[in-house]
């Protein structure tokens, strides 16, 4: 019989307490899975009904179907030899925090929607500026992603540009606007030219600056990039720079860019979505030096600071602009409160917003300052010996210097010597296999046109041992590979 109203709390209980058994069982053991899901396209859609069941179905029984269908289905990310993108991890401060959030069920649009959500996220933020070394002028948001803390800030940064009018009058149909342009080096995240998609700039009013040799943005470039395009009569308005490159983990030389950005007028958003939490650790705290000049900072806690995804920080000196492009209020959600109060649906695109202070707020309790350098130290060290390995083998190179925590190389077996396209033949196949054995997951990307095989290290439960066995691995199918 069907009955009304949410299932019964003791089979709720019952379940819960399965669920973390599970969960705890599976923390403890991450290494049972193979780390990249070793199914096909369409298989576990085929192991699952057509349609939604007519009737309820006991918590037990899609609990079992969570186990044996969805779980072969999941990538490990939670694997120690997750090697891949940029390694994270949703350590158990965070894991409750995300389940309180989700009993709790708070909407925190508004402050008076659930004032803890409010209060607690600028608690959280500002903890974590203070943990980061920013100075006290910038004030934060949480968003869900890097993305749309970027899509924020360059929103911010075109409604500086107030003699323009774009909130009131848009930009599609005028005549009178010149072309806006926004810097940004060649290896930025794609999710700056995504932002400039969005927001009707196009892919025109990104230019995209040369690096040097150690893929960090060109600041000579960037200042002859815009002094070129004032003469062309264009309008730069926003420089996107980066702490942690995505590729290769460069930090663009940020006090040179900001004092570029001062003389010229420019917003400076910078992008410190994996690297900035580095700087937590006190000897890394440069990673962020010419930050305190900046406009806005976006780290991402759900990147390399423990927070189970998602969860990203957007700091910036100017929360009256931001606000300024983004508050529209309908009668429905004033309330009596909001000149004492901040509502923060008035710093983003979204009106709902989840509760993703608590996890933040938890994690830092719970590791604390130390523990969190700790940690991330260690990850470091793990790069650096790896680093190492590949330096004194004559038969791989590392291909971009490791500031951090990601190390960037190639095999370089001896029969192919300096043949490139047969070079990246080889690796791209190297690392298929590698990936498709299940012990460790890489990835890769393109450097100087060859293909670069990426080992990322930010799992907390990543030890020496799983690094040793990934460079084991490695080694072991490249002799393999190069004697076919
Ligand atoms: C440097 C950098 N910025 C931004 C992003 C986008 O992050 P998110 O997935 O939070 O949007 C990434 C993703 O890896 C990144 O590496």
């Amino acid at each position: 019989m069907t009955q009304s109203g949410d299932i019964p709390v003791e089979d709720f209980k019952r379940a819960a307490t399965r669920a973390i058994d599970w969960i705890a069982s599976y923390l403890t053991h991450p290494e049972e899975y193979p780390v990249l899901a070793q199914v096909r396209p369409g298989e576990m859609k085929t192991a699952l009904p057509a349609s939604a069941p007519k009737s309820a179905e006991p918590l037990d029984g899609v609990l079992d179907d969570f186990e044996e269908i969805v779980v072969p289905g999941i990538t490990h990310w939670n694997h120690p030899c997750f090697f891949a993108y940029f390694g994270i991890t949703g350590s158990a401060p965070g894991i409750l925090g995300e389940l309180l959030s989700a009993a709790l069920n708070v909407n925190g649009m508004l402050w008076q929607t659930s004032p803890a959500a409010t209060e607690l996220e600028e608690v959280a933020l500002d903890w974590l500026r203070q943990m980061l070394g920013l100075p006290e002028h910038f004030d934060g948001v949480i968003m869900d992603t890097a993305s749309v803390s970027t899509l924020c800030a360059i929103a911010a940064a075109r409604h500086a540009l107030s003699d323009l009018e774009i909130r009131e009058r848009g930009m599609s149909g005028r005549s009178d606007l010149p072309l806006l342009r926004l810097y940004t080096s060649e290896q930025a995240h794609s999710s700056v030219e995504k932002a400039a998609l969005v927001l009707g700039l196009g892919k025109a009013g990104v230019r995209k600056v040369p690096t040097d040799d150690a893929f960090r943005l060109d600041a000579g470039a960037l200042e002859s990039a815009i002094t070129e395009d004032r003469e062309a009569g264009h309008r730069p308005f926003c420089v996107t720079a980066t702490v942690g490159t995505t590729s290769t983990t460069s930090i663009d030389p940020i006090p040179a860019i900001a004092e570029i950005c001062r003389r010229e007028g420019l917003w400076l958003h910078v992008d410190a979505a994996y690297a900035g939490s580095a700087a937590v650790i006190p000897e890394y705290r440069h990673v962020l030096d010419g930050c305190e000049a900046a406009t806005s900072v976006v780290v991402n806690p759900h990147k390399w600071l423990f927070t189970p995804i998602d969860c990203s920080a957007l700091y910036t000196t100017r929360p009256d602009v931001l606000t300024g492009a983004f508050s529209l209020v309908p009668e429905y959600l004033r309330t009596g409160v909001d000149g004492e109060i901040r509502n923060y649906m008035d710093w983003g695109v979204s009106l709902g917003r989840r509760f993703r202070a608590l996890k933040l707020w938890m994690v830092l309790r719970c590791f604390g300052t130390e523990g969190i350098a700790l940690r991330l130290r260690e990850h470091i060290r793990l790069a650096q010996q790896f680093a190492g390995r590949i330096d004194e083998h004559p038969e791989f190179e590392r291909l971009a210097p490791t500031p951090l925590s990601v190390v960037c190389f190639r095999a370089r077996p001896a029969h192919i010597d300096s043949d490139e396209e047969a070079l990246n033949a080889f690796n791209e196949t190297l690392l298929q296999r590698l990936n498709a054995g299940g012990q460790v997951y890489l990835s890769h990307t393109t450097l100087d046109g060859r293909y670069t095989l990426r080992l990322a290290i930010g799992n907390v439960r990543t030890e020496e041992r799983h690094v040793a066995r990934a460079w084991e691995l490695i080694c072991a199918e490249g002799k393999r590979l190069a004697s076919e």
